[in-house]
This record gives structure tokens, sequence and C-alpha cells, in this order.
């Protein structure tokens, strides 16, 4: 197929770019780099062989998207481009709803114009709100408490509407946990812009000695050890469920399909500490702190509908996860360069 991959030089689409081609896929990457840097692409070609078709467009200028899929021929399109910072989204609130809705509107758009048919949507297990028991299941209502989790939320109901109106379209709703790790070359991996937010590109920067300590958001929850829990998952098995996401959407006759993308395993923040600990052979000095606005305790997947309808299963450890990023962040400390 010829794919249409959006934000395919940020963290997850570039993995996700790699397998496509090396299934036998023709990717087209649609980014404007607000996130990444251009150095990815030649990256991408390098470790693919191909020469990876990209165009530097914003996704929320609707004549440009018009113009992109006019020429383009796709059969399929996988949108991960979107604003993702959540404590940024409660400071730019427009900023994100006009970014992630403003493009899901434009592509649907453009796709119905073209009759593109097939559609592979990021979202996140944050669409699960604050309340919800786990595991978590797909059948959970959905709700957010930030303006990001809101996008996801409003994303997915846009998406469902769509299907509704248009039973031939084919849209998969994949909800990410944790995605972390990196491409096993270590020439690509997570490179957030600023300080990062998230647990794992925290630890690998100060590993390598970009940060000197990790701020531990709470020891009091109720779990095992007192640290909250995630269900981390290795990029390059996310990745994988794109593909298995995209042949599912060949053969069913649902219009909407939801899926958990996650192990069913939940790791603690202390367990994660010293796991990369031990990958990197470095130490990661914490120091107390009280606990994040809006985090919850416990957040995993029920990964059983994937497993069932996708035939995939996230298999890599976490020994793995932290293997591969330090990999990645100890051969580019710096992340990726800026030319
Ligand atoms: P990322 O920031 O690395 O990649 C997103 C890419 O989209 C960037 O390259 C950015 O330049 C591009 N982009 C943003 N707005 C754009 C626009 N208007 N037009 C064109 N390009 C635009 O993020 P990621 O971690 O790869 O996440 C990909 C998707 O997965 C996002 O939608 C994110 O919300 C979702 N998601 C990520 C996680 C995670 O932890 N990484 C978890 C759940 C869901
Ligand atoms: C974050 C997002 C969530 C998103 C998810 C996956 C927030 C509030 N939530 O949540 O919307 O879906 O990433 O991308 O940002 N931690 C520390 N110290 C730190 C950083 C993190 O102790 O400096 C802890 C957190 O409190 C949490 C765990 O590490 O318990 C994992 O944090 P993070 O990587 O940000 O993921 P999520 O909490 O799942």
């Amino acid at each position: 197929m010829r794919i249409l991959v959006t934000g395919g030089s940020g963290y997850i689409g570039s993995h996700t770019t790699l397998q496509l081609v090396a299934s036998g896929h023709e990717v087209v990457i649609a980014d404007n780099f607000s996130r990444s840097k251009p150095s990815v692409i030649g990256r991408l070609d390098s470790l693919s062989g191909a020469s990876i078709e990209h165009h530097v467009i914003d996704l929320t200028d609707r004549e440009e998207t018009d113009r992109l899929f006019a020429q383009g021929a796709f059969d399929a399109v996988i949108h991960f481009a979107g604003l993702k910072a959540v404590g940024e989204s409660v400071a730019l609130p427009l900023e994100y709803y006009s970014n992630n809705l403003g493009s899901t509107l434009s592509l649907l758009t453009a796709m119905r114009a073209n009759g593109v048919k097939k559609l592979v949507f990021s979202s996140s297990a944050t669409v699960y709100g604050e309340h919800a028991p786990v595991p978590m299941q797909e059948g959970f209502p959905t709700s957010a408490n930030n303006p990001y989790g809101w996008t996801k939320v409003m994303q997915e109901q846009i998406l469902r509407d769509v299907a509704a109106a248009h039973p031939e379209m084919r849209i998969a709703l994949l909800r990410y946990f944790n995605p972390v790790g990196a491409h096993q070359s270590g020439m690509i991996g997570e490179d957030p812009q600023g300080v990062p937010n998230n647990l794992m590109p925290l630890l690998a920067q100060i590993a390598v000695g970009r940060r000197d300590l990790l701020r531990l958001y709470g020891k009091d929850y109720n779990t095992p050890d007192g640290t909250a829990r995630r269900d981390y998952l290795h990029v390059e098995d996310l990745a994988a469920g794109h593909i298995a996401a995209l042949d599912r959407l060949e053969k069913t006759e649902e219009s909407v399909s939801t899926w958990n993308l996650g192990t069913g395993t939940p790791t603690s923040v202390l367990e994660m500490v010293s796991a990369f600990a031990e990958a990197s052979g470095r130490e990661i000095p914490i120091v107390d702190a009280p606990r994040r606005p809006g985090d919850i305790a416990d957040s995993y997947a029920d990964p059983a509908k994937a497993q069932a309808e996708l035939g995939w299963v996230a298999s890599r450890t976490i020994h793995d996860m932290c293997t591969d990023t330090w990999r990645w962040q100890s051969q580019n400390p710096d992340g990726f360069p800026d030319a």
C-alpha cells in the first residue's frame, strides 16, 4: 500500500515508518517539524535503504492538505501528528485544540474528497480518565482531565461519527499505553524538545549527564512499593501494532475498531529507575516530590482484544526497553542534530 504517515518524523511515526517500509509498503511522510528535526529523514533513509518521500506541511492547513491528497493516491493514512505534552496543553489549550482537532478535520475532509477509506489513529490510554479500574478495557467510558486528553477523547468521537455516517470507512483507534525504547540501531529514538515530561526520556537524560536528578512524584500510592505503576511498551512492539491494525482493516466489516496497545503488565517508577540504572550502568539520583496533579496510581491495559483480533502481543521486556533507550541516548546525547 501507499501510506501517508502524518507525524512520521516524530518518535512513534519514525519507528513505524521503518517497519512499514520493511513490510513492503510505500511511505509518504507529512510533518511540519514543529516537534521533530528534519535530520530524522536522513536517518530513516539510511536505515531503510529507501528514499522516503516527505512533505513539510502543517496539516491544519486545509489547502495544503488537499493538495497533498490530490497528488498522493494514498491507500491508507496513519495519523500520528499532534501535540502531546499534558502540562503544555493546560497552559496553551487553544493551540492544542486547534492543532490536534484541526489536523484531524483537514485530514478527514481530504480523505473523503479523495476516496481514502483506511485510517489508523494514535489515541492514548489517557482517554480512560482518572477513575478507571485496571486492567483497562476498550469498552470503558472515556473522559479526560486536561486539554491534551480531551483532544484525544474528541478526536475519537469525531472519528466514530464520521465512521457512522460513512460505513465504508475503516478506522482503527489505537490506545497506546506508555511507549518507550528505541530502534535497535541506536540511530533513532525519542528526542523531546525542551524538558521532557515523561519518565523514560528523563531517565535517559539523567544517565547521559544532561540532567541532575529525578523528582519522584509520590511514594504514597496504593501500590506494592508506593510508587505509581504504568504499562510501558517498546516502541518497536507498538510500531508492529500499527502494521497489524492496517492488515485487520483490510478484512474487518466494522467501520471503527478500538484496540489497546500495551503489555498488560504494570511496572512502578522505582522498578523503572533501577532497571534503567542497571541497563546504563549509571546512577540515577532521585529526590522525593509531591504527587503530580492528575496522576493516577495504576494504569495498565487489558490487551486481550488486540491479541485476539490483531494477533498482536507486545513481547519486549523492560530490560529491552531500557537497553535500547540507552543505546540511542548514549550514541546521541543531544538527540538528533539540527541539520
Ligand atoms: P512526537 O511529538 O514525537 O511526534 C508528533 C509529530 O507530529 C512531530 O514530528 C510533529 O512535528 C508533528 N506535528 C504536530 N503537529 C503537526 C501538524 N499540525 N502538522 C504536521 N505535523 C505535525 O510524538 P509521538 O510520541 O511520536 O506521538 C505520536 C502520536 O501518538 C501523537 O498523536 C501522540 O499524542 C500519540 N501518543 C503518544 C504517546 C507517547 O507517550 N509518546 C502516548 C499516547 C499517544
Ligand atoms: C503521561 C501523561 C499522559 C500520557 C502518558 C503517555 C501527564 C500528567 N500524563 O502520563 O497523559 O498519556 O504520559 O504518554 O503528563 N514520574 C516521576 N517523575 C518525573 C516524571 C514522571 O516520578 O519527573 C512518574 C509519574 O508520576 C508517573 C510515571 O513516572 O507515575 C510515568 O510518568 P510519565 O512517563 O509522564 O507517564 P504517565 O504518568 O502515564
